[in-house]
């Protein structure tokens, strides 16, 4: 996983949970880095999963909305990191529509090493699009989060449900349909 989703990560638990829970989630992990990660580094995936899982024994939020939470959070510094990436989107369905495509190829020439989810557009209208997500991380609810705040992002809202196709939430079923 790479590192600036671990940067971006350890900012948000700071900025909401406070300096304290942030370095008792770094303490408690016994983990390779150290807590100490560089947006362009790669990082064990698993590392993510400790962080996560000791940020919830501590908050006592459960897991998933955490994730969910750090999507909302994660989309912001992800734009404002490449703001070439997106920045040819005027519409939310727009932007969503190209992830695949268009936003994760470009993500992929940046971060040659990245590991990235697919999006497989099962309809598309003018006011919403079903898609599918599929990746061995299953982080949905990630998705979920990053999806909300890209209607955020240009001033709308939505209605998001999605079905899980397989129990362990590694192929998802995203229905969005944009609000007003
Ligand atoms: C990873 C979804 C837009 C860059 C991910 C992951 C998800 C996701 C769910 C986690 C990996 C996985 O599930 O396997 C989305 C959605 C987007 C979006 C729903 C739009 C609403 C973007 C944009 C950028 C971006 C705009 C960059 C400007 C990345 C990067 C990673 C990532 C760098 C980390 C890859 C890694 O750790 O190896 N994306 N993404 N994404 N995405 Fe996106």
């Amino acid at each position: 996983m790479k590192g600036i989703v671990f940067t971006e990560f350890l900012e948000m638990v700071e900025s909401k949970f406070g300096l304290e829970t942030l370095d008792n989630i770094i303490e408690n992990g016994h983990l390779p880095s150290e807590g100490v990660y560089t947006s362009v580094g790669t990082y064990d995936f698993n590392e993510m999963v400790t962080l996560i899982t000791n940020l919830s024994e501590e908050t006592k939020i459960p897991v998933g909305d955490l994730i969910y939470a750090f999507g909302l959070y994660l989309f912001s510094g992800l734009a404002n990191s490449h703001p070439e990436v997106i920045k040819n989107y005027n519409t939310p369905l727009g932007l969503l529509y190209c992830i695949e495509d268009h936003i994760h190829v470009h993500v992929k020439k940046l971060y040659p090493d990245a590991e990235l989810p697919t999006f497989k557009i099962l309809d598309k209208t003018d006011n919403k699009i079903s898609m599918v997500y599929s990746s061995s991380r299953g982080l949905y609810r990630l998705a979920h989060g990053l999806i909300e705040k890209a209607f955020e992002h240009f001033g709308s809202t939505a209605t998001i449900t999605y079905d899980l196709l397989k129990e362990d939430g590694t192929e998802v079923k995203f229905d969005i349909v944009q609000n007003g």
